[in-house]
């Protein structure tokens, strides 16, 4: 596994009642006072589920590994959203200066915009110390939970992004109402998510195909952590909630397998089958075992049923991505 990104802050801070932020007795889900808090040794012990390992960070428990094997995926992910984007890292119409990635995973996003844009400082955050320890000057990676408050200060950024963070935010207003504060006037937020559901145009999708059985347990999961695998279908009102104005979106459509004739959406299906091959236990052992509280036996029986429909070719079945850019008013502004 890798973990070897040096923790950039250790410091002890304090909460808004001047509380020890450091307390092990704090906690994340019952308060979001503070931001970045130390990196104590533990954030290295990941957590361990049927040999796979999930973040450590204070006592946010996550759904998804953070191991070599399925940062993979993620970065199966970005090679993707680079094919169906013309290579390029943003949509904003923006010349990065300072910029911030929420949820980095393996900081792939944020190194390839520190390489692109050497002149710019990019600051990437996770529960997970997973990105590589050998980074461009101009780049650098915190342990940090988004969902508390930010402490990077006002204005200091002028692009913020945020890509595949389903089931991981508590309040997604919030969440855009740090970025809203934490950028200065006329910056840019930009975010990318799944839709969460597996669709198909032409039916082929049969009643009993565990496809209907993954778009229902990312229902539920959201339901029951308080973290929604849909936060696709709100980015726009949420971020204009927080005070934004939205200046351009875009959806695509991400096929899984070989199935479609265009030789570009092709070969996105073949890579999109091998994300899920590879992050299928990944993507479903925690949610399987707590939400649906499935034996281990259960549970490699629904991966057996969703690796036959990967390989089905009469399945023509594909997800959908959207990626919202918004503006923060004021001067520069458009
Ligand atoms: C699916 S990966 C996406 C990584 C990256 N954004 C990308 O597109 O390549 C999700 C990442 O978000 C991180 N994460 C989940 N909840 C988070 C939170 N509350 N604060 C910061 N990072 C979080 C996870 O540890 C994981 O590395």
């Amino acid at each position: 596994m890798s973990q070897g990104s040096s923790p950039t802050r250790e410091t002890s801070r304090t909460d808004n009642d001047g509380n020890d932020a450091d307390d092990d007795n704090d906690s994340a889900l019952g308060s979001d006072q503070y931001s970045t808090a130390s990196i104590t040794s533990s954030t290295y012990h990941y957590r361990q589920l049927g040999g796979r390992s999930y973040p450590n960070f204070r006592d946010v428990d996550h759904w998804e590994p953070v191991d070599e094997k399925q940062q993979e995926s993620f970065d199966i992910r970005h090679h993707i959203y680079l094919m169906q984007n013309n290579q390029k890292l943003f949509n904003a119409p923006v010349q990065p200066r300072c910029v911030l990635d929420v949820g980095t995973g393996t900081g792939i996003w944020a190194l390839d915009v520190a390489d692109t844009f050497p002149w710019a400082e990019v600051i990437g955050i996770d529960l997970a110390p997973i990105q590589p320890p050998w980074v461009p000057p101009n780049c650098r990676f915190e342990v940090d939970d988004a969902n508390m408050n930010w402490t990077f200060g006002d204005g200091r950024f002028n692009l913020v992004h945020i890509r595949d963070l389903v089931g991981s935010i508590r309040d997604d207003e919030k969440l855009y109402a740090h970025a809203f504060c934490s950028l200065e006037p006329g910056g840019w937020i930009e975010h990318t998510e799944s839709f969460m559901i597996i669709f198909s145009d032409n039916n082929s999708i049969p009643e009993d195909c565990v496809y209907h059985d993954w778009n229902r347990l990312f229902d539920e999961a959201g339901e029951k952590t308080g973290k929604s695998f849909h936060l696709a279908e709100r980015i726009e009102s949420s971020m204009k909630t927080a005070g934004f104005r939205v200046l351009g979106s875009r959806k695509k459509k991400v096929p899984i397998g070989t199935w479609p004739k265009d030789p570009t959406l092709n070969e996105v299906g073949l890579w999109n089958q091998h994300r899920w091959m590879e992050g299928l236990d990944g993507y479903g052992r925690w949610l399987l075992k707590y939400v649906w509280s499935l034996s281990d036996v259960d549970i490699e029986l629904f991966f057996t049923r969703t690796r036959k429909a990967l390989r089905d070719k009469r399945i023509h079945a594909y997800e959908l991505y959207t990626t919202v850019w918004a503006q923060k008013p004021g001067p520069g502004g458009q």
